[in-house]
């Protein structure tokens, strides 16, 4: 059997703990062949791989970034450096000349996307759901998630001594892209006052008021808001746009923009902290390295059973699969009425709106985090 295997998209931490787990188990188990494809899909379109040996992959499961590369650019439906040309069947033809019996591909929804739209062309993939987002549908985990959840609840924890001693106001954004959970989980760990996300857009008001509030007896307030978070009626603010990449637009700037709004209605100070790819990189938590490994292994399984056209998942804390078909082009928004939000609610945390009727979680109540 001859495995390739690739990483998609931006990085994450738990990236190199899935190629040691895929590349061991089907070293170990199956006596396969596992090829590493470099820099993502640009690997598969421009031949540059390299035969991972049961050596190469040892001592790496620490490690953040991918010892593979990856590229956000790189779509064999739409070649960048051929203007967007459609480079699938020099994909198929290279994948064959390399007698491939599949691809483990790890990534996030536009690689999820790609691995189904190449299932048409005959090239049969496992997908392995890796983003510090938790976006991907159908897997109440991916791994990454938790180890950018825990910098940024560090990251709270700081702007948390720092906003008391000045009595400031202390805007924190983080990452996430049109999903709210890195806000959500972090801002909750960390004890923020307001948590803003994409799926409830923000009265800024409201945010305001907190603030005042809070001035009157604590004197400053954190405030943690996810990338994609927007006010009532607004558009998301983006920072830039890569035509050439699957996901061509970058979210970032509100922490910045809240900033400018909130100045004029509250009478602190006001700070805003940009944690951008600090949430990326490094070593991932002990949980996202057991999570990876967990999926890695897994995704092995199912190739040595000849099961390709799906993702590994999890699902009510079980390993499970989902079809690629039901992943691609789609995104896991925050549930409004899901545990964490009841949670920010019962705690008096404010999400950014006094309108809002969240019902307080009973005993009895079916809910996930
Ligand atoms: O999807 C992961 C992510 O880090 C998002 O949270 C963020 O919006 C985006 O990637 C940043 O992309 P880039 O690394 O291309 O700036």
């Amino acid at each position: 059997m001859k495995i390739g295997i690739l990483t998609g998209g931006g990085d994450c931490p738990g990236l190199n703990a899935v190629i040691r787990a895929v590349a061991k188990s089907l070293i170990l188990q199956c006596d396969a062949e596992v090829i590493g494809f470099e820099e993502g899909f640009l690997g598969l379109i421009e031949n540059k791989y390299r035969k991972l040996e049961y050596i190469d992959v040892s001592g790496i499961l620490p490690a953040g970034g991918t010892i593979l590369g990856t590229h956000n650019k790189a779509n064999p439906f739409s070649y960048f450096k051929a203007d967007g040309d459609d480079v699938s069947e020099r994909v198929k033809a290279n994948y064959d000349e390399l007698g491939l019996d599949g691809l483990v591909v790890i990534g996030g929804d536009g690689t999820m996307t790609i691995a189904h739209r190449l299932g048409r062309v005959g090239i049969r993939s496992v997908g392995v759901p890796k983003t510090i987002d938790n976006d991907l549908m159908h897997t109440e985990r991916t791994f990454g998630f938790d180890t950018a959840v825990s910098i940024a609840t560090d990251a709270v924890d700081r702007l948390q001594t720092t906003g008391q001693s000045h009595g400031r106001v202390m805007i924190l954004e983080t990452m996430g892209r049109y999903a709210g959970w890195i806000a959500l989980h972090a801002g909750m760990a960390g004890g923020a006052d307001v948590i803003l996300i994409p799926e409830i857009p923000f009265d800024i008001e409201e945010v305001a008021r907190v603030c005042r509030r809070r001035d009157e007896h604590q004197n400053f307030t954190i405030i943690v808001v996810g990338e994609g978070a927007k006010p009532e009626g607004g558009e998301q603010v983006v920072r830039e746009t890569i035509e050439e990449s699957p996901d061509p637009v970058r979210l970032g700037g509100i922490g910045n923009f809240l900033k400018e709004k909130l100045e004029p209605m509250v009478d602190s100070e006001i700070r805003t902290t940009v944690l951008g790819h600090i949430q990326r990189g490094g070593t991932p938590t002990a949980f996202d390295r057991n999570l990876a490994t967990n999926f890695g292994i897994y995704a092995a399984s199912l190739v040595a059973a000849d099961r390709f056209g799906e993702m590994v998942a999890l699902q009510n804390g079980r390993m499970s699969t989902v079809e690629l078909k039901k992943v691609a082009d789609k995104t896991r928004y925050v549930p409004v009425d899901s545990l964490m939000v009841r949670a920010a609610a019962a705690v008096g945390t404010s999400l950014g709106r006094s309108d809002l009727d969240i019902e307080l979680a009973q005993p009895g109540d079916d809910l996930s985090i």
